[in-house]
């Protein structure tokens, strides 16, 4: 089984490994499954049959969401297969991305099917990147993608472990990568968001890479955003 159930109607798929900046990074798309019977899945990792098999024994997959315009390197294998489904990003992932399909825009808050199932923050204010962030009420779960990371050291090189530290990622106090803190312009924006995640009161945080939070995500939450001014 490649799907792991972490609550009601949710449930991990960890995918490939992928090198960034030195460092040996796993990835992890979030699945969960709608009132309707629809199937929600969150950053697509990359495609294999064994896992679309046990996504589809859960239900017709209906959405496959980019949470940020760096999550998009497996999408175009899932929408190949899936072109019933609904694509939805972030405002300049289209641009970026022009081979692929897009339903809807994330910063289109009218554009809302899982309303009272799956809430969304934006969180603004870094020269970086902007990234959605989920909540899913039943299994009260935050999902967050590339905001925390959070890396074993045991399987990385020499500089892999480097860049960890210097990025404030190695778990298991890993954090905001120092990038990403770097290009805060308004912190302001960030601590807003981070409220209103805080706010959801969530008990497990996914996040994409590296030890996910499994209880007292809140608490977690707060300790890692803590560069900003909450
Ligand atoms: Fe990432």
């Amino acid at each position: 089984m490649q799907l792991e159930p972490i609550g009601p109607n949710i449930w991990l798929a960890n995918g490939t490994e992928i090198k960034f900046m030195g460092m040996l990074l796993g990835t992890r798309s979030t699945i969960v499954r709608l009132n309707d019977g629809g199937v929600w899945m969150h950053s697509p990792v990359s495609y294999n049959s064994e896992l679309a098999t046990e996504i589809e024994n859960l239900g017709p997959i209906r959405y496959l969401v980019a949470p940020n315009i760096y999550h998009h390197f497996f999408l175009k294998e899932w929408q190949d297969r899936y072109p019933d489904a609904e694509l939805i990003g972030p405002r300049d992932l289209p641009t970026k991305r022009p081979d692929l399909a897009f339903s809807a825009l994330l910063d289109d808050l009218q554009y809302d099917p899982w309303s009272g199932e799956i809430d969304r923050v934006v969180f603004t204010g870094s020269r970086a990147f902007d990234e959605h962030v989920f909540f899913h009420r039943a299994s009260r779960t935050a999902i967050l993608t590339d905001l925390i990371a959070n890396v074993r050291l045991d399987d990385q090189s020499t500089l892999g472990r480097l860049v960890a530290h210097i990025e404030g990622v190695a778990h298991p106090n890993g954090r905001t990568p120092f990038l990403y803190r770097l290009g805060m312009r308004d912190k302001a924006a960030g601590a807003r968001a981070v409220a209103a995640i805080l706010g959801w009161g969530a008990t497990q945080a996914v996040i994409s890479h590296g030890e996910w939070f499994r209880e007292d995500a809140t608490q977690e939450l707060r300790k890692r955003f803590a560069w900003l001014p909450l």
